[in-house]
């Protein structure tokens, strides 16, 4: 399915388009973000220590950079032609270790239509088939239940909490950690999903203990 060139393809799936960011959305990504600032805030990474304004275009620039060496997959996601949402697989790593990260968010009145485990099923397949990559990792706020039920329809197996992990919303975060690796997945992480065979159960967290 992935019909782009270059490093970041470009995916359709119906309505939904995943597509490499370019400087010339900051506009309207800058537009959709500030309509949705109560929805997104509690789950948005911050800097330690700096409360400035965000500066939409540089941050493009930046994730550009990464794409560019071959560390960051930065797409958006379009619903219709119009932007709902990014997901963005970072922190990409080669050889012994051939590992990824996955965040992603979509506007609220984009919310519930499965974009998101979607777009990362779709993600996560391309990452292993495509570039040989053989982990990809999702860290969600304990508080996240939208976020942790698309870990748990995809199948990604709960690994732990991470105390204080990311900066989120002003402050260090605890955070669940889920995973995958390619061999859990031989037909593709989308392909399992639609034909219904995901062990939902492999997501849940222990009511208590040292990884609860
Ligand atoms: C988490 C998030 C990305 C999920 O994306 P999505 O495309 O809506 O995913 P889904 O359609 O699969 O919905 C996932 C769950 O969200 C919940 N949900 C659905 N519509 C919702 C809405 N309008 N408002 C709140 N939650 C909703 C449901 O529990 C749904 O699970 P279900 O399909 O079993 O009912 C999205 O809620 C979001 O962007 N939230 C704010 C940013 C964020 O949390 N990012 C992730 C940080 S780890």
């Amino acid at each position: 399915m992935p019909a782009g060139s270059g490093f970041v393809p470009t995916i359709d799936d119906g309505p939904l388009r995943m597509r490499s960011v370019h400087t010339r959305d900051s506009r309207e990504l800058e537009r959709v973000l500030l309509d949705n600032r109560p929805w997104l805030q509690p789950w948005e990474a911050t800097l330690p220590g700096n409360e400035g304004r965000w500066n939409v275009r540089g941050a493009i620039r930046s994730l550009l950079d990464q794409a560019a060496s071959r560390s960051t997959l930065p797409f958006v996601l379009e619903w219709d032609g119009a932007i709902v949402g990014q997901l963005t697989v970072s922190n990409m790593l080669y050889g012994a270790v051939s590992s990824a990260s996955l965040g992603y968010w979509v506007a609220e009145s984009a919310a519930g239509r499965g974009i998101t485990p979607t777009a990362v099923a779709h993600a996560t397949d391309y990452c292993f088939a495509q570039l040989g990559l053989h982990r990809m990792e999702i860290c969600i706020r304990p508080e996240n239940a939208p976020s942790l039920r698309v870990v748990e329809k995809l199948g990604f197996r709960y690994e732990g909490r991470r105390r204080r992990y990311i900066h989120i919303d002003g402050d260090w975060r605890d955070h669940y950690c889920f995973a995958l690796v390619s061999e859990e997945v031989p037909r593709g992480v989308h392909a399992r999903w639609r034909s219904g065979e995901v062990d939902e159960s492999v997501a849940a967290r222990p009511a208590s203990g040292p990884f609860a």
